[in-house]
């Protein structure tokens, strides 16, 4: 069997347009345009493409992006402080925090301290509350991407076995937590796992996202099965790769997410479509 790519790119490219037409439609309805405000600390280079791969969707669709780039020197009071005058800007619907923070830097107060409604990544404990709890908001993107790719080839998910592997609070656990209110039987493996193999050679629906390339060998997974890779690693060379053996899982799975082109264009897509729907929410408050 070879399988089938799942297009993110694709069905990205359709979000973002569903996203603009919306956008555009509200302006004629004399809405404004939607406001994400992106805050990048420091100057790690992968951190930099993301963002910078952000502020361009952004403008592509009609959101008004606020650029907050911030010295590593910056404290912890300080970042506290400019979090809580985007919570209080009226003009600001989504507050995006690119992590990781530097080292001296709790990330955990810092994500706390926005404001629910603005929390377009989904990370505050509320939203990931809500989502455990059956009452989904706003979603975590990479998750919500990943079931928007699954509904897209037609899984159905009740009934199947979905192995999520890592337990991450960006990754593996909203994503368990998504693949159960879908109607999945989850299996949620981690560093402290006992044969991995064991566990993803079950996997009727298989979620990776560690970021250690080569983690999930080709022969581990189930024939027929549908798999999806969220790592991005980048290689000596300066290629992309996922964390499972492409070529190999090609051999076995029906369906496979490439990396590049899988889930990270649907993560950014999910960015927008959450931002909209916090301006929604906003609108309807005034
Ligand atoms: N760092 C890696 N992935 C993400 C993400 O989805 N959102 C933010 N804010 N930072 C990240």
């Amino acid at each position: 069997m070879t399988a089938k790519l799942i297009d993110g790119k694709a069905l990205a490219s359709s979000i973002r347009k569903g996203v603009r037409e919306a956008i555009e439609d509200r302006s004629r309805h004399g809405f404004r345009a939607p406001g994400l405000a992106v805050v990048l600390v420091g100057d790690d280079p992968a951190s930099e493409i993301y963002v910078s791969h952000k502020r361009r969707d952004c403008k592509e669709v009609g959101i008004t992006s606020f650029a907050h780039d911030l010295p590593a020197s910056i404290t912890q009071a300080e970042l506290h402080a400019l979090i809580d005058r985007l919570n209080a800007d009226p003009e600001v619907d989504g507050i995006l925090v690119q992590l990781p923070l530097p080292q001296h830097i709790d990330s955990v107060p810092v994500l706390e301290r926005i404001r629910p409604d603005k929390d377009v990544d989904g990370f505050h404990p509320y939203n990931v509350g809500r989502l455990a709890q059956r009452i989904p908001k706003l979603r975590p993107c990479t998750p919500f991407g990943v079931i928007r790719l699954l509904e897209s080839i037609g899984e159905t998910f009740k009934g199947r076995h979905a192995v999520v592997v890592g337990a991450s609070n960006i990754v593996g656990r909203p994503m368990a937590l998504e693949l159960l209110l879908a109607g999945a039987t989850v299996t949620i493996c981690h560093r402290f796992t006992h044969d991995l193999e064991e566990h993803v050679s079950r996997a009727d629906i298989l979620v990776v996202g560690v970021g250690k390339p080569g983690l999930v060998k080709g022969e581990w997974i189930k024939p027929g099965s549908t798999v999806v890779d969220v790592g991005i690693n980048r290689q000596a060379d300066g290629t992309l790769v996922g964390d499972i053996e492409f070529e190999k899982a090609c051999e076995r799975a029906a369906w496979i997410t490439p990396v590049p082109g899988g889930v990270g264009p649907m993560t950014r897509a999910m960015l927008l479509l959450n931002t909209l729907n916090a301006a929604r929410e906003h609108a309807e408050r005034e």
